[in-house]
């Protein structure tokens, strides 16, 4: 397995190109099974995460194509043989639950295994299968699989979710669009990879109003058609570049970063005494020469501040001047990063949902292990800004979410290499 060195090295310098976002390309790529004409996306993320969705489609019998080295994948849903998502890829990525709805949808029946735990919480899919289900779905649940029928095809309905979901309002919203009659989705998730997929559904022919607020209206249609869509930038790694400057000095452009996509995060950069400037190619970032201020953070659904970023805004906390206290509103068990930062020497008290952090002056390189995506990137920027060398095991996550992310540092000044199998 691979590990990533990082050494301190002082302040960052330049420009890093934001890629597409893997959240919005993991839901736009089930979309083509609700078609059988091609689906066309640009500037998708070249991630394994995007490769694994890949694969699962395949494996229902779709064509997936990558084309200019994976920034545009060309999907075809023409010949679907096989409705059956199997344990062996969903236990992977959760994310594979999305085939549900639309394959569902389409064909009135899908089997499609239930993703199990992961290592930030339980995440149940209860409210994907009850809002499929308040639009006609016949469930079973037998043998770790969800078994899907809806002999008569789905029809439109009203459901309000219990709690704000992204996948299950996206499941909802792709199922929904061949529903029969009119369907209302109340207190939906308002993230803007679900606006992105609502925009790339009514390019295919859709009809969805609402995208962006908490009322999802959706009008079914007979069939859709095809549509070329290129994926919203990604808003997580957007913010994760964004701490790269602030917790190591100097001034960072993130290319294509839009503050729409951001804006509780800048927020809370803005009270952290960190500059966020709109240019014409993006966002930069400057961290003058003052210290980071504590800051506090409560994580929320969009358009709060995201949970995606809030191991990464801990790590900027642990060199802040003062102390902040960081909720986590969204998952159960989202602080493995921090005995991980405190063998940096870090000083963080975690209690149930709140870590308390009391900035040090200098983190201390040390050996980690990084536990989820984001905890992985959240060591690899505290290594940046530790003194020594900090070596992050168990790195596979970082390829999951994130594209490059020696280059796109190196580029900048930071001294970061990977090492093979360790
Ligand atoms: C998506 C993102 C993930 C992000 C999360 C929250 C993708 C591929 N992943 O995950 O990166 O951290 O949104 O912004 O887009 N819940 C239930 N029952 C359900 C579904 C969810 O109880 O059926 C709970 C979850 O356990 C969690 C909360 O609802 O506590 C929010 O989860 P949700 O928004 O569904 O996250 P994901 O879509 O899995």
């Amino acid at each position: 397995m691979d590990s990533i060195v990082v050494t301190g090295n002082g302040p960052l310098r330049g420009q890093i190109p934001i890629a597409g976002a893997k959240n919005a390309c993991l839901t736009l790529m089930p979309a083509t099974l609700l078609s059988d004409e091609p689906l066309t996306l640009t500037n998708a993320p070249r991630l394994s995460d995007i490769a694994m969705m890949g694969t699962l489609l395949q494996s229902l019998g779709a064509e997936v194509a990558q084309m200019q080295g994976g920034k545009v994948l060309a999907l075809s849903s023409h010949a679907l043989d096989n409705h059956v998502a199997d344990y062996d890829i969903v236990r992977k990525m959760r994310a594979s639950i999305l085939v549900l709805g639309p394959m569902l949808a389409r064909d009135g029946h899908a089997v499609v295994s239930l993703p199990g735990g992961c290592a930030i919480g339980a995440r149940p899919v209860d409210l994907h299968l009850r809002a499929l289900e308040a639009l006609g779905a016949e469930l079973d649940l037998r043998d770790g699989y969800v078994h899907a029928k809806a002999p008569g095809g789905l029809r439109g309905g009203t459901f309000e979710f219990p709690l704000v979901s992204v996948g299950a309002t996206e499941n909802a919203l792709m199922a929904a669009t061949l529903a029969r009659g009119t369907t209302v989705l109340k207190n939906a998730a308002r993230e803007p990879e679900i606006a992105d997929l609502a925009r790339c559904l009514r390019k295919m022919g859709a009809r969805i109003e609402g995208e962006g607020t908490s009322t999802l209206t959706i009008e079914g249609v007979a069939r859709l058609g095809g549509a070329t869509h290129a994926v919203v930038p990604d808003r997580i790694e957007l913010g994760t570049y964004m701490i790269a400057p602030a917790i190591c000095g100097g001034e960072v452009e993130c290319l294509g970063g839009r503050i729409d996509l951001v804006q509780a995060f800048c927020d809370a950069l803005d009270r952290a005494g960190i500059t966020v400037a709109e240019t014409e190619a993006g966002l930069k970032v400057t961290r003058g020469d003052g210290p980071v201020r504590a800051t506090d953070v409560a994580t929320e659904p969009f358009p709060g501040f995201p949970t995606d970023l809030q191991a990464q805004m801990m790590a900027l906390m642990c060199t802040a001047e003062g102390t902040s206290l960081l909720e986590e509103r969204i998952f159960e068990n989202r602080f493995m990063h921090a005995p991980e930062l405190m063998r940096m020497g870090a000083r963080i008290d975690v209690q149930g949902g709140t870590a308390t952090v009391t900035g040090v002056d200098r983190l201390k390189g040390a050996p980690v292990m990084a536990t989820d995506l984001r905890a992985s990137v959240s060591l690899i920027l505290a290594g940046l800004a530790a003194e020594g060398e900090t070596t992050v095991h168990r790195v596979y996550h970082l390829d999951r979410g994130y594209e490059s992310v020696e280059e796109k540092l190196r580029n900048v000044g930071a001294k970061i290499e990977r090492i093979s199998g360790q």
